[in-house]
């Protein structure tokens, strides 16, 4: 069976080295692998808990996603979206809402730091602090559970909010999965041989820490500029170095293949100079980076094929997300009326939905008309009339591969509410697929 694997990147602020080594090279390459279909998306809406700059939000959306696919994420292979184009996302964190306790929330790390710190200045425990910070958790649980995602590829930080969605998985499952189980119950995979890449001053590398050295931003001067910050001890050229306790050692490694690491060794253990070895690393990162940098230019001086290639993924996703919506929607009871006055029952089985069909006809008028009609009847869109019946077909062509997008510039009226209809043209997508 296919392994799912989903992760998301909360667009606040630009990726720096440490997150390339520790994040997003190991993330593609392990897209790569057979057998796995990656979900990878831009956690924009979580990026506006902690950020409420809109050009800052607007520039590291840009920023994140230019990164991930010069540093040669497929967008053909890996379903890439930018979460706030799945509207279904918010819908299921509305239903996991529903079905989460208060308590548990309480005791997400997240919020606990923030009460821990207000009551540690005397302040009211919720002092400053909003409801996107305190649910951060149940959106997070929808963003693994409308894609079923078998395994989460995360930081440490984050597994309890893994083991939250599981929670809220297990629940739901149980309250509404009569006919089947709904929600696959994701695993957290925190990677310990993944290295934690250390910064100018051997820390962690983080922005926090302000001891990151950029990835692309600023181009090859900033990365040089940024080694030469690197903290060593003050041994003089000729005097022999200890490679085993260097942090600029351990940067080095991150892009060396295991005959340049032993060889770097031998040269600060014959006393190589720390600012010729600094010159040797910038050149190896160089050559890493140097090319994904002339991607990443070029990405970001043309933001359209981005954007282009992102409403690709979310239309990818959706046609995951609408039918799986529909489906958790009749489990928790939000039906068709029209579906219980057929059956008489009010505890109708919850089937997969029969696809709505498009029917396209001549009227009286000598026009050309087509209409999409619901499996219960329901007309979900009308034409205006055609002189040339090819026209139509022309239009129904486009509405059944490109679904809800064309819905823009179809002469159509709808005939009922708006998602309603998005969710059929979905599911006739996916259908396709
Ligand atoms: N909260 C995660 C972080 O800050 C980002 C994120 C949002 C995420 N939704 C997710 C990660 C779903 C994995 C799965 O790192």
């Amino acid at each position: 069976m296919t392994q799912r694997v989903l992760t998301g990147i909360t667009t606040t602020g630009t990726p720096h080295l440490g997150n390339y080594v520790g994040a997003i090279r190991p993330a593609i390459a392990a897209s790569r692998e057979p057998g796995v279909e990656s979900f990878f998306f831009l956690a924009d809406y979580h990026a506006l808990i902690k950020c409420d700059e809109p050009d800052r939000i607007e520039r590291s959306r840009l920023e994140i996603a230019a990164t991930w696919l010069a540093a040669g994420l497929d967008p053909e292979r890996v379903t890439f979206y930018r979460q706030s184009d799945i509207p279904e996302t918010p819908e299921l964190t509305w239903l996991l809402t529903c079905v989460t306790a208060k308590g548990q929330m309480n005791r997400a790390h997240a919020y606990k730091a923030a009460t821990d710190a207000n009551e540690a200045q005397g302040k009211d425990a919720d002092d400053g602090i909003t409801m996107g910070l305190f649910s951060y958790p149940i959106l997070m649980a929808a963003d693994i559970l409308l894609f079923n995602a078998h395994r989460v590829p995360v930081g440490r930080d984050q597994v309890q909010h893994i083991e939250m969605a599981r929670d809220v998985a297990q629940r739901f499952n149980h309250l509404f999965g009569r006919q089947r189980e709904l929600f696959v119950l994701p695993q957290a995979q925190v990677d310990e041989a993944v290295a934690t890449l250390p910064g100018l001053d051997g820390r962690k590398m983080s922005k926090s820490y302000d001891n990151a050295i950029p990835l692309f931003e600023g181009g090859p001067k900033a990365l040089k500029e940024a080694i030469a910050l690197i903290v060593t001890d003050s041994k003089l050229p000729g005097e022999p170095k200890d490679p085993d306790t260097s942090h600029l050692v351990t940067i080095h490694d991150a892009f060396a293949s295991p005959e340049q690491r032993a060889t770097f060794r031998a040269e600060l253990r014959d006393g190589l100079g720390w600012g010729d070895a600094k010159q040797r690393l910038f050149e190896r990162i160089e050559s890493h980076v140097g090319p994904m940098r002339a991607n990443y230019a070029d990405l970001m001086a043309h933001p359209e094929r981005i954007e282009e290639a992102l409403l690709v993924g979310a239309r990818k996703a959706r046609a995951v997300a609408t039918p799986f919506l529909q489906e958790l929607r009749g489990a928790v009871g939000l039906r068709s009326m029209k579906a219980v006055a057929r059956t008489g029952a009010p505890t109708v089985a919850v089937e997969a939905p029969k696809l709505a069909v498009f029917k396209q006809y001549r009227e009286a008028d000598g026009l050309f008309y087509f209409k999409l009609t619901a499996s219960d009847n329901l007309v979900l869109l009308q034409s205006r009339g055609f002189a040339e019946g090819r026209e139509a077909g022309g239009w129904v062509k486009r509405l059944k591969t490109e679904g809800a997008a064309a819905l823009a510039d179809a002469p159509v009226e709808l005939g009922t509410e708006r998602q309603r209809v998005e969710q059929a043209l979905a599911a006739i997508v996916a259908a396709q697929e």
